[in-house]
């Protein structure tokens, strides 16, 4: 088992829990590779995965909110985008100074406290409304 792996809840909707396995496990490769001393052109593609995983799966989380009237959208919503923002910065940074240390930091503690958190917070809210509605 990598020391990297995350322990967070499963919520109500499939796809969701789906996508975020696909997550922890990109940000696992991607601190092993980093911790292999891998090159620059190693860790870009994975990073790049990174945020456009983040990107597509957040569209679809905001679909589900929107589709099945869910009534804090805006608060959920509002994280993404200050995530996202965060993340394109967090990357613009490492490809500008190469610092490989703090994009370390960044993904071990950041990424892996937001991930657990939001999930057992903002997500398994929002998954326990979609499948009830879609239940009905
Ligand atoms: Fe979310």
């Amino acid at each position: 088992m990598s020391q990297y792996r995350l322990a967070f809840p499963e919520v109500a909707v499939d796809f969701m829990n789906q996508d975020h396995h696909e997550f922890a496990a990109l940000r696992e490769k991607l601190l092993a590779v980093i911790a292999a001393g891998t090159a620059a052109s190693g860790i870009e593609p994975l990073l790049a995965e990174l945020h456009s995983h983040t990107v597509r799966h957040f569209a679809d989380e905001e679909k589900l909110m929107q589709d099945t009237g869910f009534p804090v959208y805006p608060v959920h919503k509002g994280e993404h985008d200050s995530v996202l923002a965060d993340m394109a910065a967090r990357i613009a940074e490492w490809r500008q100074t190469g610092d490989h240390g703090a994009l370390q930091v960044w993904l071990e503690h950041a990424v892996g406290d937001w991930l657990v958190a939001h999930i057992a917070s903002m997500d398994t809210v929002t998954a326990r409304f979609a499948a009830g509605k879609q239940g009905r």
